[in-house]
């Protein structure tokens, strides 16, 4: 980041001393106040929860323009990221800042390949298990499980430990969740092959059996690469920064990517794909399109906190350019395996136009996020609604791991402590239990 040679001036209408703050710029978006000795020179914190107006860090590797409905990985836009490359590509390009050529792309496919099988021990964790677990209760206890067993890589500040628990999370995250998926459908686990690319050995080890051979569909295989390639990073949203702040206290990857496993799983953030499915199964099972304007209803009556999954965003104010990009995926899915006229599909086609025609969300600015037509295209391929979550948290894993060794290799980072402003009580004594 470069000083601008514009400052910021705090004055006080209390006759206080004002203060001289130094404003940063990056090389792209919005300019930054430097607060930092703020407190020492004022005894004064700043105040804003939710951080919607405030940088945590400073990074390189994703920027979004929410008023553009923009998305780079590296200044790579996310429309060609989707259309010209795979997963693993974007997985190098995230970790390391640039896009591989052939070789380097051959060396890391072959390093990435050969670290997918789990530790043959961490099948017991599951029997732990009700086998109705939801699997992001599974993933968060076995992502956290891994630091027990790659105890060769969990000094977050050994450059190789870095390299090889990065590795390591990208490689197995895939494996350990069509184990939890398995596990839940009472059939045995599939090892991975290492003949197979990173979405078609997903695919094999959910739903292949050892009855039959399972043929991987080329069209669902790229489908699929192209939602982990969607989801792979978003700037610092709930869950990467969880990741952050818990890497700050120095704990080890894994306990970090666990603690930004759970923060995904919530309804807000990573678990809106599941959420908004269910909702489009309730409208269908209320009526479906015939019931569109009812649901609506609900959803501007601020009493009946009924929410449309899938719509609105922090940043983005405008179409969010993975959604579109998804809702083109969903229609090449549904085409490949003859469901074009997938109602589910056709409904959620028919809430999008309702809703950027009517002034409650056109003055919000709320349009579709990446969760509203991933969920339809998950349940095209045959992935289970409770598992949409935990393949969003398998396709993000490579973005917290970049912004956590990103955060780690920042000469600037310290733990995480954010202060509060207290409204409770002020010092007093212990009442004796009868004057209580
Ligand atoms: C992800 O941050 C990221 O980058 C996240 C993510 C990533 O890749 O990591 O993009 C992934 O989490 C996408 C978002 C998935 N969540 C959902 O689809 C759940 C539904 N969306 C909302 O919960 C909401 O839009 C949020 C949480 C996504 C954003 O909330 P904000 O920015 O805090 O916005 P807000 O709640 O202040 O909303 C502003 C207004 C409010 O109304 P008013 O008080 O101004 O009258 O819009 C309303 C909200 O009530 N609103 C909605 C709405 N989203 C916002 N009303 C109905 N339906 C919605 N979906």
């Amino acid at each position: 980041m470069k000083l601008a040679d514009n400052k910021a001036t705090l004055s006080f209408s209390n006759g206080s001393p004002s203060v001289e703050l130094p404003v940063y710029q990056g090389n792209v978006g919005p300019d930054v106040v430097d607060i930092r000795k703020l407190y020492a020179q004022t005894g004064m914190f700043t105040y804003d929860p939710g951080f919607l107006s405030t940088a945590a860090c400073q990074s390189a590797i994703t920027y979004i323009d929410g008023d553009k409905g923009e998305l780079l990985y590296r200044g790579y836009p996310i429309e060609q990221l989707a259309t010209q490359c795979d997963y693993l590509d974007t997985c190098h390009l995230l970790l390391y800042g640039n896009l591989p050529n052939a070789e380097a792309k051959a060396k890391f496919t072959k390093t990435v390949t050969y670290h997918t099988m789990v530790n043959e021990q961490m099948q017991f964790f599951l029997r732990g298990f009700r086998r109705d677990a939801h699997p992001m209760a599974i993933m968060t206890g076995l992502v956290g499980a891994m630091s027990a067993f790659y105890h060769d890589s969990t000094d977050i500040n050994n450059p190789e430990h870095r390299e090889i628990s990065a590795i390591r999370l990208i490689a197995k995250m895939p494996t350990l969740v069509a184990m939890a998926y398995k596990y839940s459908a009472g059939q045995p686990y599939v090892y991975p092959r290492n003949d197979l690319s990173y979405a078609g050995n997903f695919l094999h080890m959910m739903f292949a059996t050892p009855c039959e051979e399972y043929k991987v569909n080329p069209v669902i295989e790229r489908a699929l690469d192209r939602i982990f390639i969607l989801h792979a990073d978003h700037e610092q949203n709930a869950s990467t920064s969880t990741v952050r702040l818990c890497g700050s206290s120095g704990t080890n990857p894994f306990a970090a990517i666990a603690a930004g496993v759970a923060c995904l799983w919530g309804p807000a953030h990573g678990g809106a794909n599941e959420a908004c499915l269910t909702m489009l199964e309730d409208i269908q099972r209320m009526g479906g399109i015939s019931k569109v304007g009812e649901f609506m209803n609900q959803v501007k009556d601020k009493s009946s906190n009924v929410k449309l999954m899938g719509f609105g965003h922090r940043v983005y104010k405008n179409y969010d350019p993975r959604a579109k990009l998804m809702q083109e995926t969903c229609k090449e899915v549904l085409t490949a395996l003859g469901l074009e006229n997938d109602p589910l599909f056709k409904l959620a086609m028919s809430l999008e136009k309702i809703a950027l025609e009517d002034d409650y969300f056109v003055q919000r600015k709320l349009y579709p996020n990446v969760d509203f037509y991933s969920g339809i295209v998950q349940r095209a391929i045959g992935i289970p609604v409770s598992l949409f979550t935990a393949i969003f948290a398998l396709a993000r894993t490579v973005g917290w791991i970049a912004q956590l060794n990103e955060m780690i290799g920042d000469p600037e980072y310290k733990i995480g402590r954010p202060r509060q402003l207290f409204t409770g009580s002020v010092k007093r004594d212990v009442p004796p239990v009868g004057a209580r």
